[in-house]
């Protein structure tokens, strides 16, 4: 016999509409396609950014789709002040109603690598990772108070799970920064931590790692370096992490938590 009648049918599941989704660092070049994906799936995005951030994050909240009843917003997040977090959440909830789904994918930079960074530059780097905690929790208290259900979604990357090529960064200008590798891993391991003991709370925790997404402004040997380690020979396209991140938002995820999505053309297969 079919059980086809109880089964929710991949429309309803993967569809967000209804739902609020808050994303962190909503400028950013792979987040903006974060906040579209939301945006077409038929949420409300909430477009978190620092301050000096906040007219182009009402540019790229004015360019997302809007989906039946869906409306778009923005609120400031940093990373580095704790109250600038509370008042996100708060902020948030009070413009959109309730947060559904938060996307934590802002970071502050640094760009200092083993041989220069400071103690205090590296401490700084790993603020993120408190941030990222600190709003994490904010988030599972709404969900808490609401009697409702969340999904947390923490940026990593396949740099917090395996080491750079040292060779892909010699003589470029830019280099891949021991402290990022420490924050990534970081989240990495803390959502798990999260994922575990909030499930009783109806929230969900799950981590999407990209791969290398390089932005257009990159050094283009640097690019040519990378590519040739990939197994697909090629650097990923923002839209290619859509799936992925839908996926984890939405009910089609409703099984997963603490799970570890990479998205990296295979190049943590090798
Ligand atoms: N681009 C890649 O190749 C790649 C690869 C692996 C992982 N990632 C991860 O994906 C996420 C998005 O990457 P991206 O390429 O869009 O980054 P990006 O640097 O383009 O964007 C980051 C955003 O974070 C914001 N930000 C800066 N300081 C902040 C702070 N203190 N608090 C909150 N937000 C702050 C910036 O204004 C910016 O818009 C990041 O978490 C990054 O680590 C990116």
């Amino acid at each position: 016999m079919s059980n086809a009648a109880h089964e929710p049918t991949i429309q309803e599941m993967f569809n967000l509409s209804g739902k609020v989704a808050l994303v962190t660092g909503a400028c950013g070049w792979l987040v903006q396609s974060f906040c579209r994906a939301l945006a077409e799936a038929g949420a409300s995005v909430v477009c978190a950014e620092i301050p000096a951030m906040k007219e182009k994050a009402h540019e790229v909240a004015k360019s997302l789709p809007v989906v039946g009843n869906a409306k778009h917003y923005v609120t400031e997040l940093d990373y580095m002040d704790p109250k600038s977090i509370d008042n996100c959440m708060a902020d948030a909830v009070k413009q959109a109603g309730k947060v559904d789904i938060l996307v934590n994918s802002g970071y502050e930079r640094v760009t200092s690598d083993w041989r220069t960074v400071s103690g205090e530059q590296f401490t700084r780097q790993l603020q993120n990772a408190t941030g990222v905690f600190l709003l994490s929790r904010a988030m599972r208290q709404h969900v808490v108070d609401r009697k409702g259900k969340g999904s947390i979604i923490n940026i990593g990357s396949m740099y917090g799970i395996v080491g750079s090529y040292p060779d892909a960064y010699s003589d470029v200008p830019m280099c891949s920064p021991v402290a990022y590798h420490c924050l990534k891993g970081g989240v990495i391991s803390m959502s798990r931590h999260m994922a575990v003991y909030w499930v009783g709370d109806g929230v969900r925790v799950n981590i999407l790692s990209p791969g290398p997404f390089p932005a257009p402004n990159v050094s283009p040997k640097m690019v040519e370096r990378l590519s040739s380690k990939s197994p697909m020979k090629r650097m990923g396209k923002p839209h290619e992490l859509k799936g992925a991140l839908v996926f984890l938002a939405s009910d089609a995820s409703s099984y997963v938590t603490g799970a570890n999505i990479v998205v990296d053309g295979g190049w943590m297969a090798w």
